[in-house]
């Protein structure tokens, strides 16, 4: 399963990236919004960073306006994936992108048929929004199993890219089901290392440790 990073903080992907841990990032407005400045020097950033899949979001609504604005992302650099939204004109904009060799990633997924769509479409990946679904009392991760089964069934290409990630334990099921990503927002990447027991354990271990050196101060590893 890959790990994405679900943001545009460049402090926070240059701290996993340096940790080896991401396999791509994903953005949306509402992410560069976030962090303010020029969001333009923000993606092109971001792209060079990133050895793999960025995705970044077009906000032109209908098809002449997608492709514009998915050409001029990709030429940031050959690992731009253009988001473009699971509408009509998304689908189209997809199509073409797709035929033009520009990887696509189809965003605000919430059913299994928007699902099946993306992939006929030819997304290379498609986003479901598990904790937006959560939000409103529906089952995310069961979103996730049935479009794991359906693109099983008939073998579609595209990849299942889990966001709207909440917590760790949405992490687990997605990689149980066999989810192809996580998209993870930088709280629940931190999240996800941490280990009580681990703290506790090594708090242990350097407290022994010293007690040998209070017995001999020159003693070293
Ligand atoms: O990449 C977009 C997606 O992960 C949004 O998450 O928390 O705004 O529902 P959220």
């Amino acid at each position: 399963m890959k790990i994405f990073l679900d943001t545009a903080n460049l402090e926070s992907i240059k701290m996993y990236n340096d940790m080896g841990l991401l396999d791509g990032i994903t953005t949306n407005p509402s992410l560069l919004s976030k962090e303010g400045g020029d969001p333009h020097k923000t993606m092109e950033e971001i792209v060079q960073i990133i050895k793999g899949d960025v995705s970044l979001e077009v906000v032109a609504t209908d098809y002449d306006g997608m492709i514009e604005e998915g050409r001029r992302l990709h030429k940031y650099g050959e690992n731009v994936v253009v988001k473009c939204p699971m509408t009509a004109e998304g689908l189209k904009a997809c199509k073409t992108l797709t035929a033009e060799g520009i990887p696509v990633n189809i965003t605000l997924v919430f059913s299994p048929n928007q699902a099946i769509l993306a992939a006929k479409a030819g997304a290379k990946y498609v986003s479901p929004f598990i904790g937006r679904l959560d939000d409103i009392g529906e089952d995310g991760m069961n979103l996730i199993k049935q479009i794991k089964q359906i693109f099983s069934n008939y073998n579609f290409g595209t990849q299942i890219l889990v966001a709207s990630i909440r917590h760790p334990i949405h992490i687990v099921d997605a990689a149980t089901i066999g989810a192809d990503v996580v998209t993870l927002p930088p709280a629940v990447l931190a999240k996800m290392l941490k280990h009580q027991l681990t703290d506790i354990g090594l708090k242990n271990f350097l407290a022994d440790w010293e007690k040998l050196r209070v017995e001999d101060p020159n003693i070293r590893i």
